[in-house]
């Protein structure tokens, strides 16, 4: 089984790219080459960032995803592709996937998912938000000289704005964990299961993924952090943030639904975060089997009380942001 010893990142400065980043660069002993591709823009705009990844012996490719010129050159002696790319870039990784495809030194490719999984069941076929990333498994299905690898992790276990651990600010409705204000939405009676993946845990499995081909090429490899319910996260915020209770409301799943359908209609960009909450309170982040000790990574993951210690201070990170930029 061919190993991986050049690796090319996009979207490595993004939301869970720099996760990914930060777990290659304690790896980089393991590969001859780590590269990212990434855009004049970021550089400017990012260029503390990039600075820190060039200092770590990171090769920063700078170029246009748009540009088939540009990725084919960033492909030169590459053997795998690792896309992080976000949503709005989803569709255009047929394009990448097409050139790597035809490039002779790439041999797999990791599209961007971390997340629900988009073949979970019969229904999830019709789920609006998985329709770009099912188009994009089915393209690099079809590829001839590609290997793949779909890393399915659940919803992120974490703080920052919009994710599950966060105060969800806009959209309460559909689950929130505020810390400042000690208050909680719990998504149907609050029992549900949900398996979580942190970000960090993220970066963790995709390495620990490249270092287990065997285990990982042309694979769906289901992996999360711990699974648990609305309840025992208010539990643990409330243990970590004093130890009395939080004011704490409840959102039916039909509820969620309403919203859900609500926000479809008026084409509200939330309408993707409700439907994805509803698809987890229905349980469809609970796989029969996870892939975790496949590429040894049973006894390395997060625990919900590290989840929610990050969260906290996440928030409240967030919070000193707000309150920098109003002063
Ligand atoms: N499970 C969950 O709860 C959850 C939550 C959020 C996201 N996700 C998934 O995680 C994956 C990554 O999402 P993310 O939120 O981390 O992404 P993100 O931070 O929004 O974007 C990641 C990177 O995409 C590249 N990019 C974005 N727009 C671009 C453009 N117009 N031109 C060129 N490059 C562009 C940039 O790369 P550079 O760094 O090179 O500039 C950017 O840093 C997605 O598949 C998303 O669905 C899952």
């Amino acid at each position: 089984m061919a190993q991986c010893k050049s690796v090319l990142v996009f979207g490595a400065t993004g939301l869970v790219g720099t996760h990914i980043m930060r777990h290659l660069l304690a790896k980089k002993a393991r590969f001859d080459r780590i590269a990212v591709f990434t855009s004049r823009n970021t550089v400017e705009t990012k260029s503390e960032v990039v600075a820190q990844l060039k200092a770590e012996g990171v090769e920063v490719i700078c170029g246009e995803l748009t540009n088939a010129d540009d990725v084919k050159h960033a492909y030169e002696g590459i053997d795998t592709v690792v896309s992080a790319v976000g949503r709005n870039m989803i569709e255009r990784q047929i394009e990448l996937i097409r050139l790597a495809d035809e490039a002779t030194s790439v041999s797999w490719f990791f599209p961007s998912e971390y997340g629900t999984d988009i073949e979970f069941s019969s229904k999830s076929a019709h789920e609006v938000p998985h329709q770009k990333k099912l188009k994009v498994r089915a393209a690099i299905r079809g590829c001839q000289n590609l290997d793949y690898s779909f890393l399915v992790t659940g919803p992120y276990g974490d703080g920052d704005p919009g994710l599950y651990f966060s105060s969800n600010t806009g959209a309460e409705e559909a689950g929130s964990f505020d810390a400042t204000a000690r208050e909680a939405v719990l998504l149907g009676d609050g029992n549900v299961p949900i398996s979580f993946t942190t970000m960090n845990d993220v970066g963790k499995f995709l390495v620990l993924a490249l270092l287990h081909p065997a285990a990982s090429r042309n694979k769906v490899l289901k992996v999360n952090s711990f699974t648990t319910t609305d309840h025992e996260i208010l539990a643990e915020f409330e243990a970590q943030t004093g130890g009395t209770s939080w004011r704490t409301r409840y959102t039916s799943i039909d509820k969620l639904k309403d919203l859900e359908a609500a926000a479809w209609t008026a084409s509200n960009p939330l309408a993707t975060l409700f439907t994805l909450r509803r698809i987890w309170a229905e349980g469809g982040t609970l796989y029969r089997q996870r892939d975790n000790h496949n590429i040894d990574a049973e006894h390395v993951v997060d625990t919900l009380a590290d989840a929610v210690a990050a969260a906290i201070l996440v928030q409240a990170q967030g919070e000193k942001e707000v309150k920098r930029k109003l002063t």
